[in-house]
């Protein structure tokens, strides 16, 4: 099957999913972020790769680690960066996204940054854009979020090194999570060998097994000796109807606390996409702890859309040549 991702050379020119993305173009990705990193941090540098480049931020939802570090990741590759303010534009007004699109490429746009209620919103896009222009997925619905699993596969390596030694616990509302299923693909396909979910049956996906996960419906069973732990936020706007008795509850039986903690690895990290629900999903204590990394997962998150944007434009060049 094509996978509308890539060119005729199999080479990245969209990021919509991780799902059907080879080991080779995910390592890609996360050696070109690598570029960009020194000692944990993001090299204090400037770079050329997105001169000449029309980047817009199309965030039809809200958000402020993506839309704030993919903006900063375009100016730090020298790009011309435009975000519009979605509710002060004429799709407010009834214009169809597509309409909205056309016009700004009519404007010169290059590259398309989206964030979307709507799951498939950053693939129809992609189907109807130029031919040379760019989409990267930053979050549709519940389907995907390519680059937030990618800067979670970043900080995993970093502390970790090799994905082919971990065992992985993915916690919370897997139901509703897009970072969810965008993890679970990128840690199998790059080799991963356990990925848990631990979660109430009511925030798991029917059939979620197929994915190739183990499910936990305890987290004193499924946090025993993990490598890694990813907490996820209880995503309260995409619950139509009741899934937790309470907030209450699901924090006693779910969230991350110091004492369920230390049946992982002494060593394990603690990862959260962020924003987080203290109290809810995890605990203060554990949040600020010595063994959470949220904080670099940020700053990561520079280098990982540095080098998407890098990887995607560089590819749609080589092509017009
Ligand atoms: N993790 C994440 O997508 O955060 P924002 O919603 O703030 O972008």
């Amino acid at each position: 099957m094509i996978n509308p991702q890539l060119n005729a050379q199999g080479e990245l020119i969209h990021l919509l999913t991780t799902e059907g993305l080879s080991r080779k173009i995910l390592t890609q990705i996360l050696d070109r972020a690598a570029d960009f990193v020194k000692d944990g941090e993001l090299v204090n540098q400037k770079f050329t790769d997105l001169a000449g480049t029309s980047v817009f931020n199309l965030f039809f939802e809200n958000s402020t680690r993506t839309r704030t570090t993919f903006e900063i990741a375009a100016k730090r590759l020298s790009a011309d960066v435009s975000s519009l303010n979605i509710q002060a534009s004429s799709t407010a007004k009834g214009e169809t996204l597509l309409d909205t699109i056309h016009n700004l490429e009519a404007m010169g746009a290059n590259l398309f940054v989206v964030r979307h209620s709507e799951s498939g919103a950053a693939h129809l896009i992609a189907r109807h854009v130029k031919p040379g222009v760019s989409v990267v997925n930053a979050g549709d619905g519940r389907h995907a979020h390519p680059t937030q699993a990618m800067l979670d596969m970043f900080t995993i390596r970093h502390y970790k090194q090799d994905f082919t030694k971990l065992r992985v616990a993915i916690v919370g509302d897997i139901l509703h999570s897009r970072v969810a299923r965008s993890q679970i693909h990128a840690l199998s396909t790059l080799g991963c060998p356990e990925i848990r979910v631990i979660a109430p049956k009511t925030l798991l996906p029917t059939a979620v097994e197929q994915l190739g996960v183990h499910v936990y419906h305890d987290m004193a069973e499924g946090l025993k000796d993990v490598d890694v732990v990813a907490m996820l936020r209880l995503q309260n706007e995409r619950m139509s109807g009741a899934y937790l008795p309470s907030t209450q509850e699901f924090f006693k039986y779910y969230g991350l606390t110091e004492e369920k903690l230390a049946l992982a690895k002494p060593d394990a990290i603690v990862m959260h996409p962020g924003p987080m629900n203290r109290g809810v999903e995890i605990d203060s204590v554990v949040a600020d702890g010595k063994q959470a990394v949220i904080l670099p997962q940020v700053t990561f998150g520079i280098a990982v859309r540095m080098a998407v944007l890098s990887i995607v434009t560089a590819n749609q060049r080589s092509a017009k040549q």
